[in-house]
């Protein structure tokens, strides 16, 4: 089994600490909601279904530390808990998804004590992170019957067992193909500006042993024509009802380069990430996050003080540009108004 980002041991959620990462594995230990919602927005947790999950137990864990006696306080309380923790990014469908089953939950249990709802929170948390790991092992199931035997194959980002409870989604349908044996070598864009692909990617592929070289983002235009590239796939952060994908920031550069050089272009993601209360993706929210993102690699300063800046995390991929959708229920194709619906 690939690196669990996320473990619940005792009531206390340990996540990797991923803006550590390649250089520090660091396990910080969330034992208030507080403290989860802050590794959220941080990115110390990132990827949407890894994301939904820390958000799950965030919820078990804030239900625990609610205070007031009466009922109808009480909820109250977790409503706003629930609040608290949609707050923290806009763009991941899969946040709200495990926010609002895990409020379900609550509901659904509230002629029992309360202790006995924080219990059934703590287990629905438990059963959130489970699936997940079981959808991603779908994924590659579905995904790999799409990779030639010998395939190089282009990935943005991190969709790997880290933005995930395990295994991964577009990483997932790699390590898939890698385990039944296929010739799998991977090209990584670094993913400026939050280097997912370089300190995330590189390392978690290294760490499983699977062939892994790592290009910046603008080469992949490069490797493409040259036809270094077989295949690209990547992960989704929501997927509007006509299949049109927010993803990490590039995503879309690469659905068109695919394009142009002939190269099928996949999304893996679970059927949380669909978003069928949205039609297309322009009404998918996209999150804009700090300039010194981009001003700054780490502690080093590389453009000038005073500069305008622009940093949207996420763009979206139209549904014509995507070849087919790998899900945990199955591939999607084109009509994706019509295939999605048949699947969620
Ligand atoms: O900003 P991040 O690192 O949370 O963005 C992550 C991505 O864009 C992933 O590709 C997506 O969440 C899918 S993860 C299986």
């Amino acid at each position: 089994m690939s690196i669990q980002p996320i473990k619940w041991e005792d009531g206390c959620l340990k996540l990797i600490d991923q803006t550590k990462l390649p250089s520090k594995l660091e396990i910080i230990e969330c034992r208030d909601y507080h403290s989860v919602a802050d590794a959220i927005k941080t990115m110390k947790v990132r990827g949407a279904p890894a994301i939904g999950a820390s958000a799950a137990f965030g919820m078990a864990i804030g239900a625990g530390e609610i205070k007031a006696k009466d009922r109808q306080k009480w909820f109250e309380e977790l409503e706003k808990i629930a609040e608290t923790l949609k707050q923290t990014r806009p763009t991941a469908v899969n946040l709200f998804w495990a926010i609002n089953r895990m409020m379900e939950t609550a509901r659904s249990h509230k002629n029992l004590t309360t202790e006995e709802i924080v219990e059934a929170l703590k287990k629905e948390a438990e059963k959130i992170a489970k699936e997940d790991i079981e959808s991603n092992l779908a994924i590659g199931r579905f995904g790999n019957a799409l990779v030639p035997q010998k395939a190089r194959i282009l990935t943005h980002c991190n969709a790997g067992a880290l933005a995930t409870v395990g295994y991964g989604t577009a990483l997932g349908v790699i390590r898939a193909a890698h385990e039944a044996g296929k010739d799998i070598e991977v090209f990584a864009d670094e993913t400026r500006p939050f280097l997912q692909g370089a300190r995330l990617t590189a390392w978690e592929l290294l760490q499983d042993n699977i062939p892994v070289t790592l290009i910046t983002d603008n080469m992949a235009g490069y490797v493409m024509s040259k036809g270094m590239v077989d295949l690209v796939i990547v992960g989704a952060d929501r997927i509007a009802a006509n299949g049109d994908t927010a993803n990490k920031i590039g995503t879309y550069t690469l659905a068109v380069l695919a394009k142009e050089n002939n190269i099928p272009f996949y999304i893996a993601a679970p059927v949380s990430t669909i978003d069928m209360s949205i039609t297309t993706g322009d009404e998918i929210p996209i999150e804009e996050r700090a300039h010194d993102e981009v001003t700054h690699i780490r502690d080093t300063v590389i453009a000038p003080e005073g500069v305008r800046v622009f940093n949207p995390a996420f763009d979206v991929t139209p549904h014509n540009l995507i070849t087919a959708i790998i899900t945990d229920k199955g591939v999607v194709r084109k009509p994706y108004e019509q295939t999605l619906k048949n699947l969620v």
